[in-house]
């Protein structure tokens, strides 16, 4: 039997859609794994959400999990537990949590064949069910911990980089959902050149930025011209919670993975408090609660606990 935890995580960084994410620390899912004398791969029990499938073949879990055995050319059975702190359909990669946990679980059963950053390719197949998308960009840092780069899909290429210590992200969750699917579909398919131009002239600042741990680069760089315009239109108040925490001195502002979630950057606590204390106002406006809290970037990933 073994127990794992794995984050929750920021995928995109404004700039980087499907290409980039980070971890965050002491947020993300539980999951008991016992291996069976069969070939069964068998949910138990979910705890803390509703509405997710247990069938092997719809669950994200045993969907990543049939992935590794089929690879590994193994068969083995397993019973699974899975605690969920992360709700679906926030945008702080519940999905690729359970994914991450349940590959990292069955590999440390079976006296690992694979090293951790071989999981991602596993753990993608069940972002495939969740979303129709086989992103990485949740999957990555949830496995890996702190910031990670897809440099490429094909053949998968994911690079960990250095960050700032002192990064706090400030997490805002507005209580409505948003399915990836939907939020995938309204993406544009093409963009011109010169907002191209644009986003990898940020994403390079943004990398650069965490590598040289340059703080007002980081900021500047945390821009997206392509998905956050389409995509906050779904987020209420989104345009005057980006302003409230610019006004309070965050570094950047975003839209965590496919929202409602949205982020802030800040090296300093007092910026995060101002950002906590105000928001919550702009929605109790709406009638919407809000969910937040503060979190340094989380350096481990997935582990055993
Ligand atoms: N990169 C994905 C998207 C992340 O933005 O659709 C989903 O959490």
């Amino acid at each position: 039997m073994i127990k794992v935890f794995a984050p929750a995580t920021v995928a995109n960084v404004g700039c980087g859609y499907d290409v980039l994410g980070f971890a965050l620390e002491g947020y993300g899912d539980t999951m008991e794994v016992n291996l069976r004398n069969d070939e069964v791969l068998k949910i138990i029990s979910i705890d803390g959400a509703v509405g997710i499938p247990l069938a092997a073949d719809e669950n994200v879990a045993t969907v990543a999990i049939k992935s590794l055995l089929k690879t590994a050319d193994l068969t083995a059975g397993f019973d699974i537990k899975i605690s969920k702190n992360i709700a679906a359909g926030s945008g702080l990669g519940s999905s690729a949590s359970s994914s991450a946990a349940a590959v990292y679980a069955v590999n440390e059963l079976l006296g690992r064949p694979f090293e951790k950053h071989e999981l991602i390719a596993f753990a993608m197949e069940g972002e495939r069910v969740a979303s129709g998308a086989a992103h990485a960009d949740n999957v990555a840092p949830s496995l890996l911990g702190g910031f990670t780069i897809v440099r490429d899909y094909h053949p998968l290429d994911v690079i960990n980089i250095p960050y700032p210590e002192d990064l706090l992200a400030v997490i805002l969750y507005p209580q409505v959902t948003i399915k990836t699917s939907d939020a995938k579909r309204i993406v544009k398919q093409q963009i011109k050149l010169s907002e191209a131009i644009s986003q990898w002239g940020n994403v390079a600042g943004l990398v650069a930025g965490l590598i040289m741990k340059d703080h007002a680069l980081i900021g500047r760089s945390l821009k997206d011209e392509i998905i956050e315009p389409v995509r906050s239109m779904l987020i209420p108040k989104y345009d005057e919670v980006k302003r409230h925490c610019m006004d309070a001195g965050a570094l950047g502002f975003n839209i965590s993975g496919s929202g409602p979630s949205m982020f802030a950057l800040t090296n300093d606590k007092s910026v995060a408090n101002r950002i906590l204390t105000g928001v919550p106002a702009l929605y109790e406006q709406e009638g919407i609660e809000l969910f937040k809290f503060v979190s340094a970037i989380n350096s481990l990933g997935t582990i055993s606990i």
